[in-house]
């Protein structure tokens, strides 16, 4: 069984948590960046850190070989852990399956309230007045699975969703590295 404290982090675009992970990495290694969009601007960032990376465009590749050579890269690098950040892509239930326990995202939303996509829009519709960002394992369920950590944001009466994203965003990038730290020595 690979070393749990070896992170590989798998993005889809800016990868600002991804550079939050590895710049407050306390108690895990980030051995790899992932990411099914050879393009995403996180991947220069990371190379430029001297990251080891991995990409493949998943546009016109079956879900299952694709995840079949993710994980290969994976194990590769000898991770133990994943740690979703931004990863915009459904995984395969044999994917899900093999990394079953081991396999975190970080959420917009307070979850369970607002699963899946534009949470911060649905927070204001619903006349919220707190949102947040939460940890949680990757499960076959979308969002679904057992919550890690979460921090509060207050939603103010001025809030459009691109100000109340900001303000969720830089807690993300202070809850992810913390609670990833927390599972991998758990
Ligand atoms: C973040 O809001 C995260 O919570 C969600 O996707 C966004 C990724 O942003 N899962 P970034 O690529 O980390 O900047």
């Amino acid at each position: 069984m690979a070393d749990p404290r070896r992170v590989a982090i798998l993005i889809s675009g800016r990868g600002s948590n991804m550079r939050a992970l590895v710049g407050q990495a306390a108690g895990y290694e980030v051995v790899l960046v992932a990411s099914n969009k050879p393009h995403a601007p996180g991947l220069d960032w990371a190379r430029a850190q001297g990251l080891p990376t991995w990409a493949w465009d998943s546009k016109s590749v079956d879900r299952e070989i694709f995840d079949a050579a993710l994980g290969k890269a994976i194990d590769e690098h000898g991770a133990g852990t994943i740690a979703l950040a931004g990863y915009m892509r459904m995984l395969s239930p044999a994917f899900v399956e093999r990394f079953a326990g081991r396999m975190v995202n970080i959420h917009p939303s307070l979850l369970p309230r607002y699963r899946g996509l534009d949470t911060h829009a649905r927070a204001l519709a619903a006349g919220d007045k707190v949102s947040g960002c939460t940890v949680h394992l990757v499960t076959a369920e979308l969002d679904a699975g057992a919550i890690l950590a979460q921090t509060e944001v207050p939603i103010e009466p001025e809030d459009a969703p691109a100000t109340l994203e900001q303000r969720i965003l830089a807690a993300e990038h202070l809850l992810y590295p913390r609670a990833l730290g927390d599972f991998v020595s758990s």
